[in-house]
């Protein structure tokens, strides 16, 4: 390998990015009341994408009204909102910057108030986030609608301007819970081995991709593992990975599931997923992305040197300098200021600690 250069041209299928730097995804926390695109959110957009990152995934957008979760949380589950989302693609497209909209359903965990569930999930159990309140395996006729609902939110982001679209199928939201063997105890052909755990998510981008058409790229985010005893193995994401690559134009590699976050902290490991994501690379031949604990170029830019990994994804250290891709291709050894401390998860991600405030 080698060659790579961390300010070579990222190709996600038809989409060329500036640089192989990507914004993974990062909550906000600044949507209108109704999922809609705000002064606030083109403020943090329009900066982000100034800052010289290649290519930026917005955060997680519900596809269904009545399930969203969290506060202030964007929404593309309506065409109300679209021309909100047009100016925003506009906007980050003067600056040179690909666009892609992250959409999710966050199964056990979503319902926030005044939606009283209970909320979807792959098998019965108690919601996560509120001890108090049951939640419900799907029906056949749940998943039907609920792939519908995704397709439809993906076609809105099309319509919108976004360069693609990217399922968020990690952290333990919904598709997620499908394949965690901890979450999902079907007796039907959705659940028990693998191959049955990802026959919905599955599903939902076989949907997404005849909504979208054969060229529009679509992202996939993915667990390399659980991280936890008894959910999905590295092995097992290895195999749902390598079926999604039949579907999707790009890997995003993560990890970490809903309550057990494993994020980089001050004295933490860089490139936490990085084996996995080398392995990944060598069975599938779209580009995969590593995100988790990214810090220093250096680092990066051996990845590209002895692994197949493509890209990288880039959230805490982008929310204390939108514009540390600048900072790096003018000085690869620049460090960036973000110590990784996580305060600005999972409520404020448009704050950093270390900032006044906005
Ligand atoms: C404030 C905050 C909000 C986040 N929101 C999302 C999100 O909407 N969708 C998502 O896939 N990941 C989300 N993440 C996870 C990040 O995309 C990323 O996977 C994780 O922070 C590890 O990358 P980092 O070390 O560069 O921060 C969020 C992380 C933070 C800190
Ligand atoms: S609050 Fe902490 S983790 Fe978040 S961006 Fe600032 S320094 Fe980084």
């Amino acid at each position: 390998m080698g060659g790579k250069g961390l300010f070579d041209e990222l190709h996600i299928g038809g989409l060329a990015a500036r640089n192989r730097l990507v914004r993974a995804a990062t909550y906000e926390r600044a949507s209108d009341a109704h999922g809609m695109v705000t002064p606030e959110i083109m403020r943090i957009y329009r900066e982000l994408a100034s800052g010289g990152v290649g290519t930026i995934i917005s955060s997680f957008a519900y596809v269904r009204e009545d399930e969203y979760r969290r506060d202030r949380m964007l929404g593309l589950d309506r065409d109300e909102v679209l021309p909100g989302y047009r100016e925003l693609a506009e906007a980050v497209h003067a600056t040179g910057t690909r666009f892609v909209a992250q959409i999710v359903h966050c199964g056990a965990t979503a319902g926030k108030p005044p939606f009283t569930g209970p909320a979807w999930a792959p098998s019965d159990g108690v919601s996560p986030v509120d001890e108090t309140r049951s939640v419900r395996a799907m029906t056949r006729a749940d998943m039907d609608a609920l792939a519908a609902d995704f397709a439809a939110a993906a076609r809105r982001a099309q319509q919108a301007g976004f360069d693609g679209v990217e399922v968020h199928a990690a952290h333990g939201y919904l598709l997620s819970q499908f394949l965690n063997p901890l979450w999902n105890h079907r007796e039907d052909e959705y659940g028990g081995s693998i191959e049955g755990r990802m026959r919905f998510p599955v599903q939902v981008l076989r949907a997404v991709r005849d909504a979208v058409g054969p060229d529009f790229p679509i992202l996939v985010k993915i667990n390399s593992s659980d991280g936890v005893p008894g959910g999905m193995t590295e092995d097992e994401s290895l195999v749902v990975s390598q079926a999604f690559a039949k579907v999707v134009d790009a890997i995003e590699v993560s990890g970490t599931t809903y309550g057990k976050v494993r994020i980089a902290g001050p004295d933490g490991q860089h490139c936490l997923y990085a084996p996995y994501a080398a392995r990944l690379a060598e069975l599938v031949d779209i580009p995969v992305i590593l995100t988790g604990g990214n810090r220093l170029a250096p680092e990066l830019q051996e990845l590209l040197d002895t692994t197949g990994i493509s890209g990288f994804g880039l959230a805490r250290p982008l929310v204390c300098e939108p514009d540390l891709p600048a900072r790096w291709q003018r000085d690869v050894a620049y460090v960036p200021r973000c110590v990784s401390c996580s305060r600005c998860f999972p409520e404020a991600g448009r704050n950093c600690v270390l900032h006044s405030a906005r």
